[in-house]
Parts: C-alpha cells; sequence; structure tokens
C-alpha cells in the first residue's frame, strides 16, 4: 500500500500560527541525485513508500522519540543478534506502528489539508500508549516548561537593523571580522562518545574548509563512520549505515542542515546571507537569556541560533521534515577558547532522534592543508 499522500508542491513553506508558536511543514526539495528511495534499499517497506533512505531513518528515529520505545520496542529483539536483515521481521508492534501511519495520514489529509499537523508525537508526547485523562496534578501544578524543539516563530516582525547588529556581535565575540576571515580551513582533534559508542569516548577528527566542507571520522572500534559534506552533497558510510555496503546520501533538512554546520565551524561570516530572512527572539538557556535568530529560506527547514549575552552561538536547533513529521537536530556549544584569535567550542553536545553524542575537542589547528580527497564521497564498508 502507498500512501500517496505526499505534498505535490516541493518546496511550498506552509506556516500555521498559534499565538507565538507555530509547526512549519516544508516537504523535501528533490531529492539530490544518488539519493535512493526506502523502498529500493530495504526488504519490506509497505507504508512508508516514496522517501528518500535518510527521511525514513528519521521518521524510526520520531518513532521512538514519540513512543519512548527503542529499536527493538518495535523491532524483533533478533537485530540485536543477527544481521540487519531482520529489521524486515514483522511483529505485532510494527503492525500496529503500520496502522498508526495511515490512520495518521488520514486526520492530516482530511481535517489539515494535507499538512503534517498532526504527528506521532503529537498524542504519544513520549508515551507508548497516549493519555486520555486530564491530569489534575499538571492542570493546578507549575506549567511545564515550553519544548524548546519546537519550531519557533517571534511574535513581533522583522527588524533588520537589530538581526545586523546581533550577527556583528557575534563576529565580535568570535575575534572580530578580521581574524574571522583569516579562517580558511581548521582540523580539530578530540573524543566522540554517543549511545553508539555505549557512551565510550572514541578518537573524532574533523576537517573543514571554507566556505562550507565538513568532514566527520568518527573511530568506532568496529570501523570508521564517516560524515562528509563537501559544500553540496552530504553522505554517510560506515558501521551504522542502514544496509551492509552503503553509502547514505542526505536530504532536505539533514543538508540544509550539514551546510548551517560547516558554516558555524569555519566559516561563521557566512551563515547571514545563507538564509532569505531572519526573526529575532528572547529566552533562556542554562538559566542565562539568549537571544535567538530564526532563518528562514524558501524550500528549506528554518534553523534557530541561540547567542548568549556575551554574543557567542551556544545553542542551534534545525529540522528535517519527515512524512511523520519534523524532527529536530541540536548542538550545545561550550568551553570557548581563542585558536588562532578565533574563539571555537571545544566542546559540543549533538543530540537527535536517533542519537546523542558529545564531541571534546582536544586540539584545533587553524589553516592547516586540507586536501580536496576529503571531501570526496566516502566508500561504503563491508558490514555482516
Ligand atoms: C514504533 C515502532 C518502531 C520503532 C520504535 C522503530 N521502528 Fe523501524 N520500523 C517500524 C515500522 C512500522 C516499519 C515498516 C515501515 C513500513 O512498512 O513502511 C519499520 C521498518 C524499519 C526498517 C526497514 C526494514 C526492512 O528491511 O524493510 C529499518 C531498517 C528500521 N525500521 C530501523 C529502525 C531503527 C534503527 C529503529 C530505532 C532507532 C527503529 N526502526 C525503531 C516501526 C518502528
Ligand atoms: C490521533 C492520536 C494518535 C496518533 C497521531 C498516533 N497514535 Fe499511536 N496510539 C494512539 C493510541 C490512543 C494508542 C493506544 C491504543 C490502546 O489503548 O491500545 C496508540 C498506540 C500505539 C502503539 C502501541 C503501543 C503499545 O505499547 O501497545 C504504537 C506502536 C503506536 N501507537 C505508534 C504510533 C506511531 C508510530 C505513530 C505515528 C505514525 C502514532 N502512533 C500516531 C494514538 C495515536
Amino acid at each position: 500500500m502507498n500512501v500517496g499522500w505526499r505534498r505535490a508542491i516541493w518546496g511550498a513553506t506552509a506556516a500555521l500560527c498559534v499565538c507565538a508558536l507555530s509547526v512549519v511543514s516544508v516537504r523535501s526539495q528533490a531529492a539530490p541525485p544518488g539519493a535512493e528511495m526506502a523502498e529500493t534499499v530495504f526488504q519490506n517497506v509497505q507504508v512508508l513508500k516514496g522517501i528518500p533512505v535518510d527521511e525514513f531513518m528519521d521518521t524510526m528515529g520520531m518513532f521512538a522519540a514519540a513512543t519512548t520505545k527503542d529499536c527493538t520496542g518495535c523491532h524483533s529483539p533478533q537485530v540485536l543478534t543477527d544481521s540487519r536483515d531482520a529489521f524486515a521481521v514483522v511483529t505485532p508492534m510494527i503492525q500496529r506502528a503500520r496502522q498508526m501511519v495511515v490512520m495518521m495520514n488520514t486526520i492530516n489529509r482530511t481535517y489539515f489539508g494535507g499538512e503534517t499537523r498532526v504527528t506521532c508525537y503529537t498524542c504519544h508526547a513520549a508515551k507508548d500508549i497516549p493519555e486520555w485523562v486530564p491530569n489534575l496534578e499538571i492542570q493546578y501544578g507549575t506549567p511545564p516548561l515550553p519544548n524548546p524543539d519546537t519550531l519557533r516563530f517571534v511574535s513581533f516582525p522583522d527588524d533588520a537593523d537589530q538581526v545586523n547588529e546581533l550577527f556583528a556581535s557575534y563576529i565580535q565575540a568570535l575575534g572580530g571580522a578580521q581574524a574571522v576571515a583569516g579562517m580558511t580551513s581548521l582540523v580539530a582533534r578530540g573524543t566522540y562518545s554517543g549511545w553508539d559508542t555505549s557512551r565510550s569516548p572514541v578518537p573524532v577528527e574533523i576537517f573543514a574548509r571554507a566556505p562550507g566542507q565538513m568532514t566527520t571520522l568518527v573511530e568506532r572500534t568496529e570501523g570508521t563512520n564517516s560524515y562528509v559534506f563537501d559544500g553540496t552533497n552530504f553522505w554517510f558510510a560506515g558501521v551504522d549505515a542502514a544496509v551492509p555496503n552503503y553509502t547514505l546520501t542526505y536530504t532536505g533538512g539533514n543538508l540544509s542542515g550539514a551546510r548551517v554546520d560547516s558554516q558555524v565551524l569555519v566559516a561563521p561570516s557566512l551563515i547571514q546571507a545563507s538564509y532569505d530572512s531572519w526573526q529575532v527572539s528572547e529566552d533562556f538557556v542554562n538559566d542565562e537569556l539568549v537571544t535567538i535568530l530564526q532563518g528562514t529560506k524558501e524550500g528549506e527547514t528554518p534553523v534557530n541560533l541561540f547567542f548568549n549575552e556575551a554574543g557567542l552561538l551556544v545553542r542551534l536547533i534545525r529540522w528535517a521534515d519527515t512524512s511523520v513529521g519534523p524532527v529536530p537536530t541540536q548542538f550545545d556549544f561550550s568551553d570557548y577558547r581563542a585558536v588562532s584569535g578565533v574563539q571555537r567550542p571545544y566542546r559540543w553536545v549533538k543530540s537527535w532522534t536517533n542519537n546523542q553524542a558529545t564531541f571534546v575537542i582536544e586540539e584545533y589547528q587553524m589553516n592547516a592543508a586540507v586536501p580536496d580527497a576529503r571531501f570526496a564521497r566516502p566508500e561504503p564498508v563491508a558490514l555482516r
């Protein structure tokens, strides 16, 4: 059964404004060449057809986040012991989840004009069985904090002067326009620890070149995970590949996200011009007042940049749109120190629905020669 509900108008943006909060759905641009559809790569795709493999894996992240089930909460435990083929094994929970996709699509098509307004998260909100009785503790207790990962829009109009000032103070806080312009490449070495490494630190190397290329190599004991953004394409190959011997081509918000990630690292002065417009808001991060700049661009999901009072970027949130709703990716940057006159973060935590990883940088090399070959499409890794 193919749920042919995907929006026909590619790249159109639709915002539903509910007070200061709103939800954006930007269906991914036409998938870049080399991005294969899930049903051609996996064995038993029944409802999530016609979407690229990275988007398919992001839907698994949404499923897990919404229901708080890990992969084996729905999939056969054979996935832990047998080959990755076991993900195709049908379980009662998988059948139930397939019904949920069909139900959700019907609701959105019938009542929300085909927008992905009701997602798995709308009902489940991090519970396997959604609530159905009001909770008086919540009604009369301290209201819960707003979810920082919801797409946020500001309640006041654009103020171009304020936006220019904020970007100028960011560049100033980094060390000034001249120092920032002098940064043409960098190499960072340190450690990575995530759920995929059972939280143990393993070596990580990052190579980046202005105006925006970035390769991250995570040296897992089982083999290397390579994430390569060559300025246009974003690929993944490694021991965490979705299927054996596979190089993944990222699409949509994962692809535009790689662009801003590389700019944050090596070309911060280019971020402002990479989006069509910016809006300003305020919030708190770790009890510190932050200014939020939200960048939007036709056909892309937005990016939110959180600057502290010193003008440094302390958080970045971006989204990848999937057929079951948007999933956030968040970076929390800290421990800024000067490297050749430019403040660089020595620590950041990257959180997304499939993983959370901490990067601790031990050494930066500014303007080291980084050969083109570092940004070549990574070769797939053979897996069992
Ligand atoms: C809430 C239930 C649920 C959770 C949690 C879940 N999945 Fe799935 N998964 C499904 C369903 C349903 C399908 C089939 C989709 C379809 O038929 O279109 C599927 C299919 C897959 C497939 C394709 C298998 C094939 O060859 O056909 C892979 C790979 C996969 N899931 C990986 C994962 C990973 C990795 C995780 C953990 C991050 C995960 N899933 C978490 C429900 C779930
Ligand atoms: C309109 C509300 C709604 C939406 C949207 C929704 N669900 Fe559900 N879901 C439910 C309810 C209600 C139940 C519990 C039914 C029951 O009591 O057994 C449930 C149960 C489930 C279960 C069984 C859980 C268990 O442990 O027994 C799974 C798995 C599931 N949903 C997955 C999903 C996924 C994946 C999505 C997104 C594609 C989704 N649901 C979207 C309302 C929803």
